[in-house]
């Protein structure tokens, strides 16, 4: 039966880690796999602009012998050109997988329902399993004991923050989260990361105040306040989140060696500022490397339906 990544709930906390383990072979081994996926091609249908995901998916994709192809939001156009179930059942006959990005993280699920193929998320407006799972591989690399580490996520509660709780609460990573009022991560993502963090001996805690949030925090994390879809609200939120900038005064509430990251696009000056971003404590780079090889691993384990 064919294997979907839609959240980072449709994998188990040994298949994580088997994945990490992949990507670390991948990483210092690059000719090894050259064949992996000889003769197999994915389809990338983006509804909203990338780099990392669509140069790091069609770049793995050609490192392991495969094929790529992009298909842009004007070629496909889901939902007005042909129904997703249609687009779904078409792509499955010509290729062995698909990277879908999205808005609505329903239509992720209609795709899975319609299609033969594995289907990957490239992002959705709920989650953005690929980023999360590069995001604990790249700590790890850091770190190397997850259960050991507390990462303070400071900003929306959006679908990275989704994505990174259930990570983490499967790989026994503590996380604490800092919105302001109304920003929070959901509560039904919160209850079900907490249930997981029960089984792992992850905490998981929700701040207001980012000052709080960062200390004792071995890494520190953040993301755009409007994300794509949002950009409407780019103004209004700029105001509600102005205090939860990662800079150097929060930062000095938090150890010296902290690690700063951020899944990129980064808005230098709102969000996270120049000083902070180029400094020797961020690592965003690393992270955005570390998404082509843990994606080379998901491929693999999803085209070729290895364990
Ligand atoms: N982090 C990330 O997914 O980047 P892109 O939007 O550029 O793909
Ligand atoms: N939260 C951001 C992440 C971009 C990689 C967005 O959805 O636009």
């Amino acid at each position: 039966m064919k294997k979907d990544l839609l959240t980072i709930m449709d994998l188990t906390a040994a298949e994580i880690a088997s994945i990490f383990k992949l990507s670390t072979e991948l990483k210092n081994n690059k000719k090894k796999f050259s064949k992996a996926l000889a003769g197999k091609s994915l389809a990338l249908i983006f509804q909203k602009p990338s780099n990392r995901t669509r140069v790091s998916f069609e770049v793995g994709m050609y490192q392991l012998g495969g094929n790529a192809l992009y298909l842009s939001p004007n070629e496909i156009n889901i939902g007005v050109r042909e129904s997703i179930k249609d687009v779904a059942k078409t792509i499955s006959r010509y290729v062995d997988g698909i990277v879908l990005r999205t808005f609505e993280h329903k239509n992720c699920l209609d795709m899975a329902a319609s299609a033969s193929v594995p289907i990957i998320n490239g992002l959705s407006d709920f989650s953005h399993p690929c980023q999360a799972l590069a995001d604990l591989f790249t700590v790890k690399e850091k770190l190397k004991d997850l259960k050991k580490v507390l990462l303070a996520y400071v900003g929306d509660g959006n679908n990275v923050c989704n994505s990174l709780l259930f990570a983490a609460v499967k790989c026994g990573m503590s996380m604490n989260v800092a919105s302001p009022k109304g920003y929070a991560p959901d509560e039904k993502v919160i209850s079900q990361a907490r249930i997981f963090a029960k089984e792992t001996g992850s905490r998981i805690n929700i701040f207001e105040d980012p000052l709080a949030c960062v200390r004792g925090a071995q890494v520190v994390y953040t993301d755009v306040w409007a994300s794509m879809g949002q950009e409407e609200e780019v103004n209004k939120r700029k105001i509600i989140f102005k205090d939860f900038q990662i800079n150097s005064k929060l930062l000095s509430g938090a150890d010296p060696k902290v690690l700063v990251m951020h899944c990129l696009p980064a808005h230098r000056g709102e969000e996270i500022t120049d000083e902070v971003l180029d400094s020797k404590n961020s690592i965003v780079f690393d992270q955005a490397e570390n998404r082509m090889h843990v994606q080379k691993a998901i491929l693999i384990k999803l085209l070729k339906g290895e364990k």
